[in-house]
């Protein structure tokens, strides 16, 4: 961490200089150590959208945007996804090592085992509109957790630590389930704990009282795929969301549900959503120059949905591997023709060739193929978005986690540039 290489800052009015320490991690770029930067000169930092902060340490997750690399704990995203699960990916992101086999039956003991919500829950749905949309639902019902799980609020007991992300990495599946049977006025159907991480989730989301609904293999599959693409991606908006909530020390129910809200924007994981309808709205494959020319327009707010990605300037590792899942999906579905898969493609190949993209570093991210996939699985756009919170609610779990076992823990509080009225004096009404 510590090096001996530095910097120098000089304020070129009065020549003063500091010398400002440069750590280094086990890979990526090295940090300036500003920290004692304001107690030193009296400046702070500025750099409102994060472009250049390093806002903490973290063992998880590892992003070389350039070369378009992701890695969980050392491990690379296509390693992962071709080999592993999604309950193993978990406990990866939350232990920081691939599981033994006693350690994986344990833990898929302990999820599984909470897989269930309390009975009482299920009255929190209906003082929902149906046509609510289900990001607004999740919002409400996983924060209201916090109401129910009282046994594992204390955020310095360990063990009460771990019940929590144990019961969220459970539960938000059961919720996000329910979320979509509301909206369909479909009655709930109830974990089955026979089944795996994936299948359950099917289960609960497409089951039936009427008739027996059996699983697809490839499509239980396609779905582990997808909730380990989602699992973690550093210290992305939600992510940053949940550890500068948590940093106040509010417990991890609440946490994850101020995560939940700022994934909901287009930006960020409300793109899968927003991707199908931009497709819809292209409509065919000859529209897209004149889509691609209001993307470049700087009056039309029009953007590409699924294309550019803060740190990825390459193509996405994840849309990589969920473009290749799309014609397993779609074979397996016996869809022959998706007119939106062929714009998409379409979209890609032209988009990669144009100047402005390219200038850009524009790729295709993770939103571009999921929303294709997700919508031939037969789940309604409006859910797109809660699927990448059931994926994501582990690596929020397991930032969160790994916050609060920081021994120098301390409230997160940014400064600012203060660009109001300087002091004035109060005017009475009648005078204004
Ligand atoms: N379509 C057209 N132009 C774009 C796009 C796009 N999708 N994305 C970026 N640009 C342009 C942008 O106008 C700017 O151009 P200029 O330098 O001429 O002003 C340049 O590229 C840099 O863009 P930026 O807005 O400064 O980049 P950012 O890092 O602040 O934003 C982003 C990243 C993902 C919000 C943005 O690329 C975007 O809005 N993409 C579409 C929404 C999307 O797909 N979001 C999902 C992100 S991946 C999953 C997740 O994180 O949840």
């Amino acid at each position: 961490m510590k090096t001996d290489k530095t910097f120098t800052l000089t304020n070129d009015d009065t020549g003063e200089s500091w010398t400002l320490p440069v750590l280094d991690g086990t890979e990526g770029p090295s940090v300036i150590d500003v920290r004692k930067l304001y107690a030193d000169t009296g400046h702070f930092t500025f750099d409102p959208s994060y472009t250049s902060t390093a806002s903490c340490k973290s063992r998880l997750t590892f992003i070389d945007g350039d070369e378009g690399v992701l890695m969980h704990r050392g491990y690379t995203i296509e390693e992962l996804t071709d080999n592993s699960t999604f309950l193993e990916v978990a406990y990866l992101l939350l232990e920081g090592d691939l599981p033994s086999q006693k350690q994986m039956d344990d833990f898929t003991h302990n999820v599984t085992y909470h897989t269930m919500v309390h009975e009482q829950l299920h009255k929190f749905f209906t003082g929902f509109r149906r046509d609510a949309h289900p990001m607004a639902v999740m919002c409400g019902v996983v924060g209201a957790l916090s109401a129910f799980y009282h046994d594992s609020l204390d955020i310095w007991d360990p063990k009460q630590r771990e019940i929590s992300a144990h019961r969220l990495i459970a539960k938000i599946p059961t919720l996000a389930a329910m979320t979509m049977k509301y909206a369909l006025g479909q009655p709930f159907v109830y974990p089955r704990n026979d089944l795996n991480y994936a299948e359950n989730f099917l289960h609960m989301c497409f089951a039936l009282p009427a008739e027996p609904y059996k699983v697809s293999p490839t499509l239980a599959k396609a779905m582990d795929k997808i909730l380990i693409l989602h699992a973690d991606h550093e210290q992305n908006a939600s992510t940053s969301t949940v550890r500068l909530a948590g940093s106040s020390q509010a417990n991890p129910f609440a946490c994850i549900s101020s995560g939940i809200t700022s994934l909901w924007g287009p930006a960020h994981g409300g793109a899968n959503q927003a991707v199908l309808a931009m497709l819809r709205e292209i409509g065919s494959v000859d529209r897209i120059p004149e889509f691609i020319e209001r993307a470049k327009d700087k009056d039309d707010p029009f953007r590409l949905m699924g294309f550019g990605h803060r740190v990825y300037k390459n193509y996405d590792p994840r849309a990589g591997v969920l473009k290749a899942s799309c014609d397993e999906v779609l074979d397996e579905l016996g869809v022959e023709n998706e007119p939106l898969l062929e714009i998409a493609r379409e979209l890609e190949k032209i988009a990669l060739q144009d100047e402005y993209f390219v200038e850009r570093k524009l790729f295709p991210n993770v939103d571009f193929y999921s929303g294709i996939i997700l919508k031939a699985m037969g789940f309604p756009e409006e859910m797109f978005t809660v699927l990448f919170a059931v994926g994501r609610t582990v690596g929020w779990v397991s930032q969160w986690k790994e916050m609060i076992e920081e021994p120098t823990l301390r409230i997160g509080r940014p400064r600012q540039l203060y660009t109001g009225p300087k002091k004035r004096s109060y005017v009475s009404i009648d005078k204004r």
